[in-house]
């Protein structure tokens, strides 16, 4: 498929108002996304677990106007209040998907939006957000045009998704989502997020993903800022090379359920993209003095243990801690005795491996 593809035809049917709503869950990627070309396109292709707790739900009411406007019309609320500092962020959005959502122009609309998670967490939320966003105005323009399919309706919510927040492309379903074109796997887009289409061992049913929030604070360094330094980074090819390289690699190890080759993995992906952060240029470190504790702590658990726990991180100082479900009586445990003291008043998401995001 290509960009076009998503230039909708004519639209046959009229709404002049209503209001929709969608919940849409953030998601923890296992091989990173780590630099993009031009219109949000990855440098190389990245794998996900949707996540089932930590969710945004954004409610869009929109009236039709008497004639189209040449500036976009909305407003925007945050957790019932106004929130002037985030509509940039849409703004960007609308204007990267004005081609492809012909009717933004024609009505007004106010979007708000709410968090399962506190905001102030550290908790990237503009995969949920930006996903949640998307899918409404997706609705919206099945409304216009009721003939598309279910299967086109999700790509082009990804689609969207990518277009406002790279990584929300990966929210839509579940409950493995895969975005970047890749050799290896059927179906694979640089243009949005498909469910990962082979066989997936039970024992990633129901995988657990204990959140440590380690630091809440503002982060130094934004991801679009990160993204934009691996141009000219004197590691880029190869690491986009082995990002290929780890997703061929996770095909047997998602078939074959081989936990401890997963761990190598994951772990691996987790520190070579701040270790992309730390050898850029300027060089910059998100990771917290906790950060190192508490992986560190988990590898001596897991030495002692045998247990197969994990962590993997995001960009910033939190810890995400993987492990699956039949292990996580132990495991949790483990998280409270060791893990709690390190982070801000013992904060943490229980989430877990999820389907997607959901119409409410
Ligand atoms: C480290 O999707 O937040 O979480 O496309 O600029 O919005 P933009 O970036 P974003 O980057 C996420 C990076 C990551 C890895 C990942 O989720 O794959």
């Amino acid at each position: 498929m290509t960009e076009n593809d998503f230039v909708p035809l004519p639209y046959t049917q009229e709404k002049s108002e209503g209001t929709i709503r969608w919940k849409s869950p953030s998601n923890i990627a296992l091989v990173k996304y780590w630099g993009k070309k031009k219109h949000q396109i990855p440098a190389n292709p990245s794998i996900s677990f949707t996540l089932s707790a930590a969710t945004t739900t954004t409610t869009v009411s929109f009236k039709k106007m008497d004639k189209a406007t040449k500036e976009f019309s909305f407003d925007f609320f945050f957790e019932g209040r106004p929130k002037e500092d985030f509509k940039p962020k849409i703004l960007a959005f609308f204007e990267r998907t004005e081609d492809y959502l012909p009717f933004l122009k024609q009505y007004q609309f106010t979007i708000e939006s709410s968090n399962s998670f506190p905001h102030s967490s550290g908790i990237a939320s503009s995969a949920s957000s930006m996903s949640a966003l998307a899918l409404c105005l997706m609705d919206l323009e099945r409304e216009l045009n009721p003939g598309i399919s279910s299967d086109f309706f999700q790509k082009k919510a990804s689609f969207l998704s990518r277009l406002g927040s790279g990584s929300a492309c990966r929210s839509i379903s579940g409950s493995l989502m895969q975005w970047g074109a890749h050799d290896e796997i059927e179906g694979s887009s640089d243009l949005f997020g498909i469910s990962y289409p082979y066989k997936v061992h039970p024992v990633y049913q129901n995988y657990h993903d204990t959140i440590l929030l380690v630091d809440k604070g503002q982060k130094q360094v934004s991801s679009t800022v990160g993204h934009n330094l691996m141009h000219d980074h004197p590691y880029a090819p190869t690491r986009f090379a082995q990002a290929h390289t780890n997703l061929s690699q996770l095909k047997s190890i998602f078939a074959n359920g081989d936990l401890t080759a997963f761990i190598e993995i994951v772990e691996s992906e987790a520190l070579t993209l701040h270790a992309m952060m730390m050898t850029s240029l300027p060089y910059f470190v998100l990771m917290k003095p906790n950060t190192l504790e508490i992986i560190n702590r988990i590898w001596a658990f897991r030495e002692a243990s045998k247990k197969p726990v994990c962590f993997t991180l995001d960009a910033g100082a939190n810890v995400h801690v993987l492990y699956p479900e039949n292990e996580k009586e132990p495991i949790y445990g483990f998280i409270q005795d060791e893990l709690l003291t390190y982070c801000e008043k013992g904060q943490h998401i229980c989430d877990r491996i999820g389907l997607g995001a959901t119409r409410v």
